[in-house]
């Protein structure tokens, strides 16, 4: 099928052509009716209690827990709002589960290993790792290999469920921690989680793609009195509407969320991210393993980010909350700083150059060797080209690395620029 899409947050004002969606994705799958009881709910507050500020209208449109943007739709894909490379092509998470496997041995081959990702979507990477991972079981040999999802999507959680189980899961009762387990198509004890607290303790490598843009960020405005946030506030003149405010006083965010040394007259600061980076942080120092972040972000230099996306279109933001994806770059600088020295921090590095470093030239060619229909050629070099092509996908999507800071204790006393970064992916970088 031929499908005109709009890839999200990738230049949006270019269509792309997408020619295939991938194999996770399930055509009975109905986009729910939209309401507009999100909107209602937060007219009703503003009006009892005040402004609120973006982080909590961000938290109430995308993660409200009856009718929030994640919790009710499946999103992605040609009959969604927008596409992600591991829905463009098998490669991209063929090659991540590459990445995961060279960390695991790079870090000592432990007997227990946790594939943990945050925001599986239609659980399509998830998918290609562990495809690979059975191609490599001879590498991977009798180590006992767990997969731990963090969703708060019970929509979604079904479709990852279909998708990586052919639906062998039970739910568990009420608020456990784990509210979904089975055991994946290629035998693998597969769990689900609403709170990366709830996994359980041990070497892990976490995956993060497009996860953390979805995270709630609070706006702040450099004003003549100073710092001041941005509210969300119902609009005097159209008193059905929302528009943004900036505070009058200083807002708590605003007293301790920005940095001393800020030069920017905008910023947009992600506080819930940086905690769960470093709770990502803390758990690859005390048990070992690595994480791998990828996002369209920047490295503290971006200021108003602030979006909203719907049906492959550039969507207001403030308008029918609960029916939009809602997203902003991720600062990455930030994320670093939030890791506070627990671990070894790699990147940011383009998209483009981590799937090259990664070999992805060579996984086009034997794909490429292997295949003589000419529709599916031709669409195996489109999807690649998305991938990689910096005007595309391949200079605004970035790979950020957190490692055990043992990882690379011997490159760390070698002399600097003598061999590359021992880290697949990350080679030509130098350490941070
Ligand atoms: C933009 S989608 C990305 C999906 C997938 N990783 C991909 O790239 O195709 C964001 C994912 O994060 C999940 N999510 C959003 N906020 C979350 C939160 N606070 N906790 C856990 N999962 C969350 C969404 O339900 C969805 O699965």
């Amino acid at each position: 099928m031929r499908t005109l899409l709009r890839l999200k947050r990738v230049m949006p004002e270019v269509r792309w052509t997408m020619w295939q969606n991938r194999s996770c994705s399930n055509s009975s799958i109905q986009r729910l009716e939209s309401n507009s009881s999100i909107h209602k709910h937060l007219i009703s507050k503003i009006t009892a209690t005040g402004p609120i500020s973006v982080a909590e209208y961000m938290r109430e449109a995308l993660t409200n827990p009856v009718a929030g943007y994640y919790v009710k739709n499946d999103m992605l894909g040609a009959g969604g709002d927008f596409i992600t490379s591991p829905e463009i092509s098998q490669i991209f998470g063929e090659l991540l589960g590459v990445w995961c496997v060279s960390e695991w041995m790079a870090a000592g081959k432990s007997n227990t290993f946790q594939l943990v990702e945050l925001g599986p979507g239609r659980g399509s990477l998830a998918s290609d790792i562990l495809r690979v991972f059975s191609q490599l079981k001879t590498v991977l040999g009798e180590t006992d290999i767990s997969v731990h999802l963090v969703e708060v999507s019970p929509k979604l959680s079904q479709f990852q469920a279909e998708c990586l189980t052919g639906d062998n899961t039970q739910p568990n009762d009420g608020d456990q921690p784990v509210y979904r387990s089975g055991t994946t198509r290629t035998g693998l004890p597969i769990s689900w989680y609403r709170r990366i607290e709830d996994i359980p303790r041990g070497f892990s490598v976490f995956l993060a793609h497009e996860f953390f843009d979805a995270i709630p960020i609070h706006k702040f405005q450099r004003t003549e009195k100073g710092w001041r946030e941005v509210m969300v506030d119902i609009d005097p003149e159209s008193p059905g509407k929302l528009r943004f405010v900036v505070s009058h006083s200083p807002t708590l965010a605003s007293s301790i969320l920005i940095q001393k040394d800020e030069n920017r007259q905008h910023v947009e600061v992600c506080p819930e991210g940086g905690v769960i980076v470093q709770k990502l942080a803390n758990r690859i120092a005390e048990d070992g393993g690595a994480a791998l972040i990828v996002d369209y972000g920047h490295d503290g230099t971006k200021t108003d980010t602030f979006r909203g996306f719907k049906g492959h279109q550039l969507h207001n933001v403030l308008e029918a909350p609960g029916m939009a994806d809602l997203t902003a770059d991720v600062d990455i600088s930030y994320l670093r700083k939030m890791t506070g020295n627990e671990v070894t921090c790699l990147g940011p590095i383009t998209q483009r150059s981590f799937l090259k470093n990664m070999g992805i030239d060579s996984r086009l060619q034997v794909l490429l060797r292997n295949c003589h229909d000419p529709s599916t050629r031709a669409q195996l070099i489109h999807s690649y080209d998305m991938l990689i092509n910096p005007e595309k996908m391949g200079h605004r999507f970035q790979f950020f690395s957190l490692l055990n800071r043992g990882r690379l204790a011997q490159y760390r006393g070698m002399q600097k620029n003598t061999a590359p970064l021992p880290v697949a992916g990350f080679a030509e970088l130098d350490m941070q």
